[in-house]
């Protein structure tokens, strides 16, 4: 699903990736872990066509994303869901309305709104709080809003920067069940933290990154840095 070939990425004389190779399949779930400063949100960037290569090549199903045309990349970005640690909920609407907008932005139709924000929030577990604005929730249920956000377009891959940064030990667990059950369903997840118990749990694939450099690969793995 997305490949990785000797992908180089600086910012000014910053070198944020260094000769990164990596290869990710459908259906997998990654934990990518390291420090603060390691290139994690670089490398997820990149994805997104949010910032550009300077070496090396990055596909997608195939596709050279830097041979994507400019006005191509949307349809290419809505395949992928993205979360960040602060989750950017317009502070204004409710969950309901948090996931309805993102449909709207994206030019779905009333009905097929209507009819499928409940059931997203459902799958979330939050339907009982379609109504509550972010400020009445906890900071897991918020961030399960996101996700539900997130999940709108159908994406088939959800990148999660540092999801529980901000959350308290047992929102993490919840969120990270959610991304679990997300990923079960048939979404491929890449799970950027450097929540060492978390990772732990998940007992699937783990990729270190230390200064740029993919310094181990793990199946069903452990943090270990
Ligand atoms: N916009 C930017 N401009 C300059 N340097 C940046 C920028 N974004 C990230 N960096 C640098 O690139 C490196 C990798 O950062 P980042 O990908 O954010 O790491 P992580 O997400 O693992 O914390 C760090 O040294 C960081 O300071
Ligand atoms: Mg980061």
């Amino acid at each position: 699903m997305i490949k990785f070939e000797k992908v180089t990425k600086h910012y000014s004389k910053n070198k944020a990736l260094d000769d990164v190779n990596l290869e990710i399949h459908h259906g997998e779930f990654i934990s990518l872990v390291g420090l603060s400063g390691a290139g994690k949100s670089t490398l997820m960037k990149l994805i997104i066509g949010e910032e550009q290569i300077d070496g090396g090549k990055i596909l997608i199903d195939d596709i050279d994303i830097s041979q994507v045309r400019k006005s191509d990349l949307p349809y290419l970005r809505r395949k992928i869901g993205v979360i960040f640690q602060d989750m950017k909920l317009l502070p204004r609407r409710t969950a309901y309305e948090n996931v309805a907008f993102a449909m709207e932005v994206c030019g779905h139709r009333k009905d097929k709104i209507t009819d499928d924000v409940p059931k997203i929030l459902e799958l979330v577990g939050l339907l009982h709080k379609k109504d509550n604005f972010p400020h009445e929730m906890s900071g897991g249920e918020k961030q399960r809003v996101a996700i539900a956000r997130a999940l709108a377009h159908r994406p088939v891959l959800l990148l999660a920067d540092e999801p529980t940064g901000n959350l308290d030990e047992v929102n993490a667990n919840e969120v990270l069940d959610l991304l679990l059950k997300i990923n079960h369903l048939g979404t491929t997840v890449i799970l950027a933290t450097h929540a060492a118990d978390l990772v732990n749990r998940i007992k699937k694939r783990v990729i270190t990154i230390e200064n740029g450099k993919i310094t181990m690969e793990q199946e069903k793995g452990k943090y270990k840095l």
